[in-house]
C-alpha cells in the first residue's frame, strides 16, 4: 500500500516568484522567509516522495467565479503554469499522477464528498510556488514528483467549513493509504496563515491565532474546526481562510500522534504571516 510519509504546509504570496526570479534569497528581507526552507530540503533528501497531493485554493485562474466548485480535484495528465502575471520565467509543467487522482476521485465519491473532476487545469501560484520552494532544483533537473492537485474554494463565499475540510483532508489520507502501490507520497496544503488584502482591514495579521493555530496540529488537529468561516475570517482575515488547507493537509496525516520535525514563522512578507511546517506520522 502507498504511504504517506508528512506533511509540508506553507504560505503562496506571489512575490515569492519575483523574489526567486531576481536571486533574491539572501536579501535582508527575504532571508528570514528562505532560511526556513534548508531543514525542508534536507529532509526532502531523505524522505524521497514520488508523488505529491497537493491542497491549494485556486485564486480565479482555472475557475472563475462564474463556476465555482467547493472542491474540486485534478485527474490530468499534465498542469501549465498561467499565473496573474509578474513576468517571472514560466516554471516546467508538472506531470500528473493519474492512477491516484481517480482513485481518489472514486473513493471521495464513494465517501459523499461531491467533487468536480478536473481532467484539464491550469496552476497558479498556490501550485507553482511552494513546489518551486521545496525543490528549488526544477529549472534544472524538473520536478522529481507527480502531482495530484486538490482544490478548496476560499475565494468566493460560501466557503466550505474547517469541519468539512478536515473530513476532506482526512478521506484523502485514508483513501491515499488504501492505494493499492508502493509509492512514497507526501501531502502538501497552501495558503495562509493571517492575511487580509483587501478593504479597512487590509494588512490586518494575527501572530496568537496563526502560532495557536500551528500548535494545535501537532497537539488537537481539531482544534480550528470549532470556529465558523465567519469567525476564522475575522481572526485570520479574509485571505487567511487559507489555513483550511493546511487543516485539509495535517487531516491527511490521520488521527495518530504526529512529529513535528520543522517550522518556521516569519511577518510578514508582503501582506502576509508566513508559516512553514513540516510534519511526519510519529510511527513512521
Ligand atoms: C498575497 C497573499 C496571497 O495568499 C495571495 O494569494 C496573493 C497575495 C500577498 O500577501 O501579497
Ligand atoms: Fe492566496
Amino acid at each position: 500500500m502507498a504511504q504517506i510519509i508528512g506533511s509540508v504546509t506553507t504560505s503562496h504570496v506571489p512575490a515569492i516568484g519575483r523574489a526567486i526570479a531576481r536571486n533574491l534569497q539572501a536579501d535582508p528581507y527575504w532571508k528570514p522567509f528562505f532560511d526556513g526552507f534548508a531543514p525542508v530540503h534536507r529532509w526532502l533528501r531523505e524522505a524521497k516522495p514520488d508523488v505529491v497531493v497537493i491542497f491549494y485554493n485556486d485564486h480565479g485562474l482555472n475557475f472563475f467565479l462564474d463556476k465555482m466548485p467547493t472542491f474540486a480535484v485534478g485527474a490530468a495528465a499534465e498542469y501549465r503554469n498561467a499565473d496573474e502575471g509578474w513576468g517571472i520565467p514560466e516554471v516546467p509543467p508538472f506531470k500528473g499522477e493519474q492512477k491516484l487522482a481517480w482513485h481518489l476521485i472514486e473513493q471521495l465519491i464513494a465517501r459523499d464528498f461531491d467533487l468536480t473532476t478536473c481532467q484539464e487545469m491550469v496552476v497558479d501560484h498556490a501550485l507553482t510556488l511552494p513546489m518551486a520552494l521545496l525543490w528549488p532544483d526544477h529549472e534544472r533537473s524538473g520536478w522529481p514528483v507527480r502531482i495530484v492537485p486538490v482544490c478548496i474554494n476560499t475565494v468566493q463565499f460560501p466557503l466550505p467549513s474547517a469541519k468539512r475540510c478536515y473530513a476532506l483532508g482526512e478521506a484523502v489520507g485514508e483513501a491515499v493509504r488504501a492505494w493499492k502501490s508502493d509509492e512514497r507520497v507526501l501531502v502538501m496544503g497552501t495558503g495562509g496563515l493571517s492575511h487580509q488584502l483587501d478593504g479597512e482591514r487590509a494588512g490586518f495579521i494575527n501572530k496568537d491565532f496563526d502560532l495557536q493555530f500551528m500548535e494545535s496540529l501537532v497537539h488537537d488537529p481539531r482544534w480550528a474546526t470549532q470556529y465558523s468561516i465567519h469567525e476564522l475570517v475575522e481572526k485570520t482575515g479574509t485571505q487567511g481562510v487559507e489555513l483550511l488547507m493546511w487543516l485539509a493537509a495535517r487531516a491527511a496525516l490521520g488521527n495518530g500522534p504526529v512529529k513535528r520535525v520543522h517550522q518556521n514563522y516569519h511577518i510578514p512578507i508582503s501582506n502576509t504571516a508566513s508559516g512553514l511546517m513540516l510534519l511526519e506520522p510519529a510511527a513512521r
